[in-house]
């Protein structure tokens, strides 16, 4: 259905893109995986028309075509479901389905047909919200659907997702999975980015997978590779980080209390927190982030952002666009900048020296592409949601919160983070871990506190720790 031959795109010296060739077919999913930075949204927003190749050709359906625009790529039937959100935080649920560029026969559509045309696809998606609740006070998963919602309303032929699933809970993975079965039963021709590698493998027929711009294998037959295998594609020589956890005495004096939700983590611990959308678990860290009011260690919780940080509270969480980079300014500068100002750490005229320094050894170990020199704006998505972490990792904190700190990053730098946040625990950091990646909660944590209604309902200790266990506890009492 789109075949692309010899795509190339350069950014300056880099070359972001080079000579890849894809085919995509009717009634198949490809995967396209591979580290951050390895080209993957650059080859989406090229097949999509965001982008123009420096090289290479596109053919839809047999004959040779040129996108001039993203809007001229859906109208020829070829949607994106880009990886950066772009939801319009002031405009309706409603008029995010139907933006006015999208291209549509007859007149305007009213309300009322639009909300009939609107609500079977949200139904399947399982996206519960009023037509006309302003999107930016969605969650974040919620705006992610939207988007989703607003690709398949436009009825596509090719379907291109690049990372839909890395800010979803697991229960709407699921229901995106089905959805994704229909359409590929109909037809459609679905490229699928992820860094979920065991999610796309069990979903696509085929997999490329791209290292450093080139593709290291191109639409090969997953029914032919293994995990193994496509993560040494991946990564090349490059071994996963190993790290170890030691277990934690369970009768330490807590370091933190959250009075109001019972919640407790001793020095050194790592508490996960789980839930469904809306449990209440992300509760606890906004408390003691100083972005909700109650009572933490017997006193108000901190009554700022800013109060949380001076008292040594990192808080690294899982939207990067909302808080948290200054996207015009280099790599060091995002780094240092908690540090730096809100913590006044070192003398003046050592700190940029300093700051520069212990941002290249950050950026050499999450991998961040690059030079501490180089603008945010300039990196990949995941290398973007390294500089977020990098920078609370820096700042030496005494109490940790994360909220979906892998969120974006590819297989080698999730186990090197992993490797970070166990190795501020060795040194007695007390450490709040939120993730929708349950994998991740069972990998890291000593005990996972399970919320349903805004209470702890279970609390699993490592021996019981399992993704089954984690989900039946998210789940009990719900009927589907
Ligand atoms: N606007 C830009 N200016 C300069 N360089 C860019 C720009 N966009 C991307 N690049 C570079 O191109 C390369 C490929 O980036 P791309 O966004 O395609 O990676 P990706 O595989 O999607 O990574 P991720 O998994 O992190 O999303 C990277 O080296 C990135 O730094
Ligand atoms: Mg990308």
């Amino acid at each position: 259905m789109l075949r692309a031959t010899g795509l190339t795109r350069r950014y300056g010296g880099v070359t972001a893109l080079s000579e890849v060739d894809i085919v995509l077919a009717p009634g198949e999913v490809h995967a396209v995986v591979g580290e951050n930075g390895a080209g993957k949204s650059t080859l989406v927003k090229i097949l999509s028309g965001v982008l123009r190749p420096d090289a290479g050709a596109l053919s839809l359906n047999g004959a040779p075509v040129t996108f001039s625009s993203a809007g001229d790529a859906v109208g020829r039937g070829v949607s994106l479901v880009a990886q950066e959100l772009a939801v319009f935080p002031d405009l309706t649920v409603v008029e995010n389905l139907f933006p006015l560029d999208a291209p549509r026969r007859g007149p305007l559509l009213s309300f009322r047909r639009m909300a009939a045309r609107a609500a079977p696809v949200l139904a399947e998606l399982g996206l519960d919200v009023p037509l006309d609740a302003r999107a930016g006070s969605l969650s974040l998963a919620d705006q992610q659907l939207l988007e989703i919602g607003r690709a398949l309303l436009r009825d596509p032929a090719v379907l291109i997702l690049d990372e839909p699933t890395s800010a979803l809970p697991s229960e709407a993975v699921d229901r995106l999975m089905v959805v994704l079965r229909k359409l590929v039963s109909r037809g459609v021709a679905v490229l699928y980015v992820s860094h979920f590698i065991e999610e796309v493998l069990r979903i696509a027929g085929r997999v490329t997978v791209l290292r450093d711009g080139r593709a290291v294998l191109a639409g090969v037959d997953t029914a032919s590779v293994d995990l193994d295998g496509v993560v040494t594609a991946m990564l090349g020589d490059r071994k996963l980080t190993s790290y170890e956890r030691r277990p934690v005495d369970p009768d330490r004096p807590p370091a933190v209390v959250v009075d109001d939700l019972a919640v407790a983590v001793a020095p050194g611990e790592i508490v996960g927190l789980a839930g469904l959308q809306g449990a209440g678990h992300l509760t606890v860290l906004a408390m003691l982030s100083g972005r909700a009011r109650g009572r933490v260690n017997g006193a108000a919780a901190p009554r700022s952002p800013r109060a949380a940080v001076r008292a040594g509270t990192a808080f690294v969480p899982s939207d990067r666009k909302r808080y948290g980079l200054m996207l015009d300014k280099p790599v060091w500068q995002n780094t240092s900048v908690v540090a730096w100002l809100a913590l006044g750490r070192g003398g003046r005229w050592l700190r940029r020296r300093a700051h520069v320094s212990a941002a290249r050894s950050l950026v050499t170990r999450l991998r961040i592409s690059g030079t501490p020199d180089d603008l945010v704006s300039s990196l990949s998505g995941g290398n973007q949601q390294k500089v977020v972490v990098a920078k609370w990792l820096l700042s030496d904190p005494a109490l940790l919160l994360l909220d979906d700190p892998t969120r974006g990053v590819d297989v080698g730098v999730r186990a090197e983070m992993h490797g970070v946040i166990a190795a501020m625990a060795a040194e007695g950091k007390p450490v709040l871990l939120a993730s929708t990646d349950l994998a991740e909660l069972c990998e890291l944590c000593d005990r996972v506190l399970v919320f349903q209604r805004g209470r702890v309902v279970a609390r699993l200790t490592r021996a019981e720790l399992s993704e089954r266990a984690l989900s039946v506890a998210m789940n009990a009492g719900f009927t589907a």
